[in-house]
């Protein structure tokens, strides 16, 4: 596996809760700066993909979908000019409605993109105005069903629960309507409260309330016997699908496989070292027209590194590692060098192992960032 980012940091607005590397556009030539500028950079990376291919694309932001059908058109021209891509790849666009258009997504169907993630955060109109989304439900349901009638047949939907005045119902009603749609696949994430976010500030203005844990992970529990009712297996902390529908470019992140990300802020894992793009957009874009690859950071991983990555990454999955594999790939005997921290959470019913693999249980999921750190040194 072998997947490629392209990340595009624009948003119309800002949501409240969002600290991903995305702005508002603030000058009329920003967007086709950047697009000639992230155009020289997939040049830049050429020579050394020639005899590789890609498996899957994945456009993220910010919001792809902001892209008009020009630039949509001239960025694909060049991800195919510039590198292999395999004929049944995965080629994800991330949408935010309030930008889709029937025509965007005859173009988006026109250039080879067969997934879109849709964000839909929740149902409730008013919610969607108080975390500061710039669409409707109505706009949302025009646009995903645009997208059918297109013959988009792969589509993600994002959720959230534990969201400011988000009472447990609603977040049951939204989940109801989005599950009528029957998308293939749904993203269910909790709220974080990130530093720099406008909630942050209204949380610590005491303008809200933050669900307790003990809610929040009921809500969780509840979304995975739901949709599993409803025939979606969850095989990710916050991802669920028909079977079939996993989404192939995130596995190959969670699987630790090389994907080379392109764009301001984008980061990418390329044979045994990673890095990290500038954020800043005047500063990725200097650096292109200076003829310089904008990395911000680059680390060449040791071994321990590597394998720390690997469990983390591979804990996320329902499916855990898979022993044999791991044990080859890193040339270790897993068992043998975790084997106190395994029995601990074993015996404390956090992770589980069958005959191949060892993953977490439920209960373990629940609290799965604190028993991660178990693992590192
Ligand atoms: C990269 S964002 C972009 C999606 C697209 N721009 C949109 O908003 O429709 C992917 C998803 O992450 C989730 N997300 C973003 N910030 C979050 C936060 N602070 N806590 C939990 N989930 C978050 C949202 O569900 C969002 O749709
Ligand atoms: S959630 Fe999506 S639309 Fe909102 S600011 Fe973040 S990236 Fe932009």
């Amino acid at each position: 596996m072998l997947g490629l980012y392209v990340h595009i940091p624009f948003c119309a607005k800002k949501c409240f809760y969002c600290d991903f590397n995305s702005y508002e556009i603030t000058r009329k030539d920003e967007k086709s700066i950047y697009i000639k500028n992230l155009i020289k950079e997939m040049e830049f990376y050429k020579e050394d993909f020639k005899e590789r291919k890609f498996s899957s694309i994945f456009l993220g932001g910010g919001t792809p979908s902001i892209l008009n059908e020009d630039e949509i058109n001239i960025i694909f021209e060049n991800i195919y000019k510039n590198y292999n891509i395999s004929e049944n790849a995965e080629i994800t666009i991330e949408c935010n409605p309030g930008t889709l258009t029937k025509e965007k997504l005859i173009t988006m169907k026109k250039v080879g993109i067969n997934r879109l993630s849709i964000g839909l955060q929740t149902t409730d109109n008013n919610l969607l105005k108080s975390i500061g989304r710039i669409h409707n439900y109505e706009q949302f349901e025009k646009n995903y069903n645009d997208a059918l009638d297109v013959g988009f047949k792969n589509i993600n939907i994002d959720i959230m629960y534990s969201l400011p005045n988000q009472s447990f119902d609603e977040f049951k009603e939204s989940l109801d309507k989005v599950i009528k749609l029957n998308p293939t696949h749904i993203s269910c994430y909790s709220l974080i409260l990130e530093e720099g976010t406008r909630f942050y500030d209204m949380y610590y203005n005491n303008e809200f309330e933050l669900n307790d844990d003990e809610l929040d992970i009921s809500i969780y529990n509840y979304t995975i016997n739901k949709l599993k009712e409803d025939g979606y297996n969850q095989y990710e902390i916050s991802n669920y699908s028909k079977k079939g529908y996993e989404c192939k470019h995130n596995i190959t992140y969670w699987k630790c496989e090389n994907y080379l990300g392109l764009g301001a802020g984008a980061s990418g894992y390329i044979n045994d070292y990673r890095y990290s793009n500038k954020e800043n957009l005047d500063e990725y874009n200097k650096d292109i027209e200076n003829n310089k690859k904008p990395i911000s950071e680059f680390s060449s991983l040791t071994k321990k590194d590597e394998i720390e990555e690997a469990i983390i990454m591979m804990l996320r999955m329902n499916e855990g590692i898979n022993i044999e594999d791991f044990n080859k790939r890193f040339n270790i005997d897993f068992e043998k060098k975790y084997k106190n921290v395994i029995d601990k959470l074993i015996n404390k019913g956090l992770i589980d192992k069958n005959k191949n693999n060892i993953f977490f249980t439920q209960k373990g999921r629940e609290i799965s960032n604190s028993i991660l750190v178990e693992f590192l040194d």
